[in-house]
């Protein structure tokens, strides 16, 4: 894909001085991160080499990072869209410990400063872009400004119904070739809502660890991963 596709996205949203007209004394640097699964992200960058990336949920950067740096190191010149509140999901209000990883300030979560703080160090500055919206306001968004990408990570809301509506909304921002794939396919009830999607997309399921891949034929052609298996429905949850 050209990189001139998004250009006007990029130009509204993120013209060149974006990063530098950040705040950066408001940076906070925290490597914190339920992050996971690292082959299945190479498998997908090595094979795709995706130019334009999007991920739904991003925390606090780790694996928007990993993709970049992955990017990098396979000569890809990529840009990743990191569309998240930044206000975390209930799983970090509610859940044993979840509450102070969010760094309540005015009672409002800093993941947003830990966000660009980790980007920042980690190199990355001026390719990943934090699209501040929920996901469904941030799917209008890209709807209307026709954005197309090479490789989405579903990541977000992890209940059924957010997982349903992030795939059905963001699968037609997917460019030709273009690869959906997913986070916490070990839970029944959203591996069957996965498995759901795929029949009215008409797409093949891998599985691979705790990550669903919507496969197109190019990426069928070239599973080389021992631990991917196309699935027709959940049977259960193998940990390589
Ligand atoms: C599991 S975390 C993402 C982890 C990240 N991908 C990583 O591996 O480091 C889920 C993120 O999704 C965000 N989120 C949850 N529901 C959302 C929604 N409806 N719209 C936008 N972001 C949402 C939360 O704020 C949180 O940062």
């Amino acid at each position: 894909m050209s990189s001139q596709t998004n250009k006007a996205f990029f130009d509204q949203f993120f013209p060149g001085d974006f990063w530098s007209s950040l705040d950066r004394s408001r940076f906070v640097e925290e490597d914190h991160s339920m992050f996971g699964d690292e082959h299945i992200f190479e498998f997908l960058i090595r094979t795709m080499r995706p130019q334009e990336i999007v991920e739904i949920g991003s925390w606090k950067g780790h694996s928007a990072n990993y993709m970049m740096d992955l990017c990098k190191k396979n000569n890809i010149d990529a840009r990743v869209v990191c569309i998240d509140t930044f206000l975390g999901g209930p799983e970090h209000w509610v859940l044993p410990g979840g509450l102070e990883t969010l760094h309540r300030e005015l009672g409002r979560p800093t993941i947003l400063e830990r966000f660009l703080g980790n980007t920042l160090a980690r190199g990355n500055a001026g390719k990943i872009f934090p699209l501040t919206s929920d996901s469904y306001a941030a799917s209008e968004i890209l709807r209307l400004t026709d954005f197309k990408a090479d490789l989405i990570f579903v990541d977000a809301g992890h209940d059924p119904v957010s997982v349903r509506n992030d795939i059905m909304r963001y699968y037609p921002r997917l460019s030709e070739t273009g690869v959906m794939f997913g986070d916490d396919y070990q839970y029944e009830p959203l591996a069957d809502t996965v498995h759901a999607c795929a029949r009215e997309l008409g797409v093949q399921v891998l599985v691979s660890a705790r990550k669903w891949v919507f496969a197109n034929e190019a990426l069928m052609r070239r599973i080389t991963v021992p631990d991917v298996q196309v699935r027709q429905s959940f049977e259960g949850w193998v940990h390589p």
